[in-house]
């Protein structure tokens, strides 16, 4: 059968062969066997929901023993056999172009070559889905290319509840990732809930079909890295000679040595796992691999006096590099951390004095155990992350929940006041206060037609659009453009597609708006030979409540609510997107976060123009409003500005309060 037979046969009747387990790729870590005898019995019954019951004798012992050695039941024996990788669009089966476009971000996100636990249906940050299992997968890619555009896909934590007639201006897609009942957020809620089959956990753009490799944290962390330059340095902001020291070389943390290139500093990131640190080597995501924490406080030296740009993985604990480091006197420059304490006891965090092996087993056969030596270990690296910043060291959260755990687990780690934290997470000193509060935000997209050569089109007409609009932008919003027209100047020579032609920046509604439109009038004009799909990251201005990452700057106490993102899915999904989707966890882990994003296909058509001002427009300006109305002062500006650039806007503002008034009244 051809690929476009495959796809429309869904299920397929027959029973493909089972598939031997495949040494070569990363899989996803064994789960934790939480299950009653009658649960167990209850994830089979629903697995098996999925297929005729004549298959049933063969399938239930084989979902049983999935459950047992993985602690989930993936279906591996439903895998498809073609390459998994976004296609050009018109290889798929569709009727609904906009439908097509969302096969093609679905299988980039499952691509190998993109994906972190490929065969588990994991994207990155080690349990962030696609699906649960293969035959949602088959089942939705059925729907997708049968579909009409006057019908809406609803995917229920990558279950496809099926078809429901809507209208050719509603979204093709409705997607929802993870979504509880606020008391069953907690880590063994999802353990358990994803074990039955019945949720799991979409990280951000992995259940929302829009991730595009880790440039995105490319630019990200660059931009990071470049502000916090500017923040330990009376000069000119120059990284040249610094030493930033991080770790985790997984799907988004390898990011992070590029990033650390592109910035010019001296990066290290320590990795436990040597198939990761080995992958990102090969790859040239980062320059050098060293083991031996010796020489590699020898290399730190040389290159910090020779002021080369370097970066080097360290294969080995993060908690060993800090304490050796604060033991040897090397000094850090910048210090974070990105392993994946979003989801500390299964897999996300090494703990220091363990080999990865014994950690791998220790997780499974004694959870507790394991807890307890996660725990000691965050106490250690925090404790030689105090001796650095003692120093003079800028140590910032990255958004894993590194303050949350070390906290939990009893770390010095808060400040006098035993409210804050003694470090800030980024977004607090600086995607917030310098990128968010202004509308900035990790804007994206997608080339389906698969050609470089459109990517290459885009971009130009992209820095075009941003040049433009910097010669006559506001001093506030200068330094961003001129970062970002930097990036995309540098992005064909920096390599960074990895999967489809994508392309991320960060601009203002503004901003977005412009270059969307100009990217429609080229589909228009068959300057680019497939549509592109728009899209964002759920880390933006508008589109998460997350009180310690993507809203820990915000201080009038709604930082622990989540109207914003649901404001933001249901505002997105009637002004034009072509899919929505809400999420609980994400980032900083389940129960602790709620974000949304969307897609929406520049397909060249005078409606497409118009959707796209209608939506980016409310997408941005809807957390600029909230922003300003916490008294953001950034936000004020910016919303203040906008209402006067577009009359249809009124927003309720903020009056403050004289802090005086309210000293001796309590
Ligand atoms: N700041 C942001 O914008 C942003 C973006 C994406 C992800 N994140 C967060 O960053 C974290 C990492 O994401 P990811 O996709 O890279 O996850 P990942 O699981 O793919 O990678 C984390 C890596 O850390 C390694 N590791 C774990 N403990 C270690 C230790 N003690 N010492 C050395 N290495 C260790 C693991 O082996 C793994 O390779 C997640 O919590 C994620 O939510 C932040």
């Amino acid at each position: 059968m051809s690929f476009k037979e495959v796809v429309l046969a869904g299920i397929p009747e027959q029973l493909p062969e089972p598939i031997p387990y495949d040494g070569q790729v990363s899989h996803a870590p064994k789960r934790k066997d939480i299950l009653t005898l009658e649960e167990k019995k209850l994830a089979l019954r629903n697995a098996l929901r999925y297929f005729d019951a004549k298959h049933h004798s063969i399938l239930a012992p084989e979902f049983a023993r999935e459950l047992k050695d993985f602690g989930r039941i993936y279906m591996h024996r439903f895998k498809p056999d073609y390459k998994m990788y976004a296609r050009p669009i018109n290889e798929y089966p569709f009727k609904s172009l906009h439908a097509g476009a969302i096969m093609v971000m679905i299988q980039n996100n499952l691509d190998p070559a993109v994906a972190q636990h490929p065969n588990e249906l994991i994207t990155y940050g080690g349990n962030g889905a696609v699906f649960q299992n293969w035959a949602q997968y088959l089942l939705t890619m059925q729907y997708l290319a049968s579909m009409t555009d006057e019908q809406t896909l609803h995917l229920y934590s990558g279950h496809p509840m099926g078809l429901f007639p809507s209208s050719k201006e509603a979204p093709r897609a409705v997607i929802t990732n993870g979504m509880m009942i606020p008391n069953y957020s907690s880590q063994d809620d999802w353990e358990k809930f994803n074990a039955l089959g019945v949720t799991q956990y979409g990280q951000m753009t992995a259940g929302s079909f829009m991730y595009i490799g880790p440039q995105g944290i490319v630019h990200g962390t660059t931009i990071t890295l470049l502000n916090a330059g500017r923040k330990i340095s009376s000069d000119d902001g120059s990284l040249a000679g610094k030493v930033f020291l991080t770790s985790g070389l997984g799907g988004m943390s390898g990011a992070q040595p590029k990033a650390g290139n592109i910035a010019g500093c001296i990066t290290i990131v320590a990795e436990v796992n040597i198939k990761a640190a080995t992958k990102r080597h090969e790859q040239a995501w980062v320059d050098e691999l060293i083991d031996d924490l010796e020489a590699l406080a020898k290399r730190v030296t040389q290159a910090r006096e020779r002021k080369e740009v370097v970066s080097i993985a360290f294969h080995g604990n993060i908690v060993d590099v800090w304490e050796y480091f604060a033991a040897h006197n090397i000094y850090i420059d910048l210090g974070s951390d990105q392993t994946s304490l979003h989801n500390p006891w299964a897999g996300g965090y090494y703990p220091a004095g363990l080999s990865f092996k014994d950690a791998n087993e220790m997780m499974v056969s004694d959870p507790e155990a394991f807890k307890k030596e996660v725990k000691k270990s965050l106490v250690r690296q925090t404790s030689a992350i105090n001796k650095h910043t003692a120093r003079g060291t800028y140590f910032f959260d990255y958004g894993n929940a590194f303050l949350l755990e070390a906290s939990r687990a009893g770390a010095d780690i808060m400040a006098g006041d035993g409210v804050l934290f003694r470090y800030p997470s980024y977004v607090q000193d600086i995607m917030g206060p310098i990128c968010f509060d202004f509308g900035f935000g990790p804007f994206r997209w997608v080339c389906t037609s698969g050609l470089p050569e459109d990517l290459a089109k885009t971009d130009k007409l992209a820095t075009s659009v941003l040049k433009d609009i910097m010669q006559n932008s506001p001093v506030e919003i200068q330094q961003q453009l001129a970062d970002n027209i930097r990036w995309i100047e540098g992005a064909q020579e920096n390599k960074l597609v990895v999967g489809s032609q994508a392309r991320i920046l960060y601009a203002d509604a503004e901003g977005r708006s412009k270059i969307a439109l100009a990217f429609n009038e080229a589909v228009r004009n068959g300057d680019l030979q497939g549509p592109v799909v728009l899209g964002r990251d759920h880390h933006d201005v508008s589109g998460t409540d997350s009180p310690f990452r993507e809203t820990s700057n915000i201080y009038d106490g709604s930082q622990f609510t989540a109207d914003m993102a649901i404001h933001n899915v249901i505002g997105d999904s009637f002004r034009g997107a072509s899919w929505v989707s809400i999420h609980n966890g994400g980032g900083v882990g389940w129960g602790e976060v709620i974000n949304g994003g969307f897609g929406l296909v520049l397909d060249g058509t005078v409606e497409a123009d118009h959707k796209l001002q209608n939506m980016l427009f409310y997408d941005v300006n809807n957390g600029l409003a909230r922003r300003s109305w916490a008294r953001n002062e950034g936000a004020e500006i910016s919303i203040e500005k906008e209402m006067v650039r577009s009359p249809g806007l009124k927003i309720t503002m903020p009056n403050h309060t004289d802090n005086n008034l309210l000293d001796n009244l309590f």
